[in-house]
C-alpha cells in the first residue's frame, strides 16, 4: 500500500535540510521568502521542541534531494473529552516528480502519524483544484474555509 519508487525514502524533517532542498520544494506551494539559515534553524529549533505537536516529513530521491514534503499539526482540545485533532498543512511535491504518487504517500504517512498520536479525524483546507487528489487519498469535503489575514 505504501511504497516509495525505488530508492526513495521517507522520513522526518532534520535541521541540515536547508541544504537539501526543502524549502525548494515548497515553492511549488506558495512563496516562502528569504530564509536565511540563521532562521531557519531559529524555527526547526523551535518546532524541534515541540516534537509532539508538530511532524514535519520529507521524501528523499536517491540523489538526496528532497522532492516532497508535508506537516502535520496536532492540536490537543478541552471538546469531544479532551480531543486530539490533526491539521495537514503544507504539502507538496517538487514539479518534476509530480505524478509518481508521493503526495499520495506524504499524506498517508501523516495520517499513520496522527492515528497513532491518538487524533480523532484530520482536516486540511485545501483549492478546489486540489479536491481530487484529497479525494484519492480518501478525505471528503467538509465546511468552508474562512480567514482573516492581518
Ligand atoms: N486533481 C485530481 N486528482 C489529482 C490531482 C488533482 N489536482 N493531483 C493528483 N491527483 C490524483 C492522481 O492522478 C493520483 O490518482 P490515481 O491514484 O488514480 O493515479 C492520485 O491523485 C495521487 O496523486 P499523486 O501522484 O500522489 O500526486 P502528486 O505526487 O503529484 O501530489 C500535489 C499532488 C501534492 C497536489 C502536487 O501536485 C503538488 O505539490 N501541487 C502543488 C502544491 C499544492 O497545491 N499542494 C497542496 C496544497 S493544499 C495543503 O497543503 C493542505
Amino acid at each position: 500500500q505504501s511504497q516509495l519508487p525505488p530508492s526513495y525514502t521517507c522520513r522526518p524533517i532534520q535541521r541540515s535540510d536547508y541544504h537539501s532542498g526543502f524549502l525548494d520544494v515548497l515553492r511549488v506551494l506558495t512563496t516562502v521568502g528569504d530564509v536565511s539559515e540563521a532562521q531557519w534553524n531559529e524555527r526547526y529549533d523551535w518546532m524541534s521542541a515541540r516534537n509532539d505537536e508538530y511532524f514535519l516529513l520529507c521524501i528523499l530521491n536517491g540523489e538526496d534531494r528532497i522532492v516532497g514534503t508535508g506537516t502535520l499539526v496536532v492540536e490537543r482540545k478541552f471538546i469531544h473529552n479532551l480531543g486530539i485533532v490533526g491539521h495537514i498543512e503544507d504539502i507538496a511535491v517538487a514539479k518534476d516528480q509530480q505524478g509518481k504518487k508521493l503526495g499520495l504517500r506524504i499524506i498517508q504517512a501523516l495520517d499513520f502519524v496522527a492515528e497513532k498520536v491518538g487524533c480523532y479525524k484530520s482536516i486540511l483546507d485545501c483549492s478546489e483544484a486540489n479536491e481530487g487528489f484529497y479525494v484519492k487519498c480518501g478525505f471528503k469535503r467538509a465546511g468552508l474555509e474562512m480567514a482573516h489575514y492581518y
